[in-house]
C-alpha cells in the first residue's frame, strides 16, 4: 500500500487546497487574479519560512537575486495577494502572474513564459512541514521565481525558455529544454566573490536546499555535460551546475534558448533524428 503524504491525508488541508484551486480554475486569462482570504495559520507559515530564508539569502543567494528581491520587496510578515505582487513585477520587467490550481504541464507553463506570464499557485504547503514541499506552492513561486522575474535579465531568460519550448516539436527536444530550465532557473548556481551562490528558484525558496547545495557535485555550466546528468525533482540534487557569471549564464543558456530547435538539440545530444 502506498504511504499517504500529509498533504493528501489531512482532510482540512485537502479541502483548503481544493478551495483555492477552484478559484484558479475559474479564473480566465484576462480575469484578475483571485483574492484569497488567508488564515492566521497560513500567514504564520509564510512568516516563518520568509524569516528563515531571508537570513540564508544574505550569505547564499546571488547578487542579482538579492537586488531583485530588494526591488520587489515581497512582504514577509503576512501573505501578500498574488495580484499585488504581479502588478509590481509587471512594472519592473513586464512579467505577470496567472493563478494556477497546481503544477502546470511544462508546455503550457512555457507558453505562458513566452508571453511574459508565469503560472503561480496561491496555496501554501502543509503547516506541519513549513520547510519542505514536494509540490510548488506560493512560497516557491513568489519567493523563488517571482523575485528574479522582477530582474530584466532574468525575465528575458524566462521568456527565451518559453519561446524555445514553443519552437520544439519533438518530445526529446522539449525534455532537453526542460532539463536546462531545471538545472538553471530552478536549481542554478553562480560564482560570485570567489564563492558559490544560488539563483535557482527551487534552491532559494527551500531552507533544506540552501543547507544542502554546497555538498552537491558542483560542475561548470556546460550544456553538453548537463545533457548527461539525470535529475529527480522530488529530492535534493546530487549534481548542480555553476555559471561563472551572469554574462556566462546569458551566453550559454540564453544563447541556447534563443536559437535552439529540434535539429540543434539533436546535434548537441548526438541523437538519432527525432523524426
Ligand atoms: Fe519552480
Amino acid at each position: 500500500m502506498q504511504e499517504q503524504s500529509i498533504e493528501t491525508s489531512d482532510p482540512y488541508y485537502v479541502a483548503r487546497r481544493a478551495e483555492i484551486a477552484t478559484l484558479a480554475d475559474r479564473c480566465g486569462p484576462d480575469d484578475p487574479i483571485p483574492t484569497i482570504k488567508y488564515t492566521e495559520e497560513e500567514h504564520e507559515v509564510w512568516r516563518l519560512v520568509c524569516e528563515k530564508l531571508a537570513a540564508r539569502h544574505r550569505t547564499d543567494a546571488s547578487n542579482e537575486y538579492l537586488e531583485a528581491a530588494e526591488g520587489l520587496a515581497v512582504p514577509r510578515e503576512r501573505i501578500p495577494q498574488l495580484r499585488d505582487i504581479s502588478r509590481r513585477i509587471d512594472s519592473l520587467s513586464g512579467f505577470r502572474f496567472r493563478s494556477a490550481p497546481a503544477l502546470v504541464p511544462f508546455r503550457d507553463f512555457c507558453n505562458g513564459l513566452a508571453g511574459s506570464v508565469f503560472h503561480s499557485t496561491q496555496y501554501l504547503r502543509h503547516p506541519s512541514t513549513p520547510f519542505y514541499t514536494a509540490d510548488p506552492d506560493m512560497l516557491h513561486d513568489v519567493v523563488g521565481h517571482g523575485n528574479v522575474l522582477g530582474d530584466k535579465r532574468f525575465a528575458r531568460l524566462y521568456r527565451l525558455a518559453g519561446e524555445a519550448a514553443a519552437r520544439a516539436e519533438s518530445e526529446a527536444a522539449l525534455q532537453f529544454i526542460a532539463k536546462v530550465f531545471w538545472f538553471t532557473l530552478e536549481c542554478g548556481l553562480i560564482r560570485q566573490q570567489g564563492t558559490t551562490k544560488a539563483y535557482g528558484a527551487t534552491i532559494v525558496s527551500s531552507y533544506g536546499e540552501l543547507n544542502h547545495f554546497r555538498g552537491a557535485d558542483i560542475r561548470p555550466l556546460d550544456l553538453k555535460s548537463l545533457a548527461d546528468v539525470d535529475y529527480d525533482i522530488s529530492t535534493y540534487q546530487k549534481t548542480l551546475f555553476e555559471a561563472d557569471s551572469m554574462d556566462h549564464l546569458e551566453d550559454v543558456v540564453g544563447g541556447f534558448w534563443e536559437t535552439c530547435d529540434d535539429n540543434t538539440i539533436e546535434a548537441l545530444l548526438e541523437l538519432q533524428p527525432f523524426r
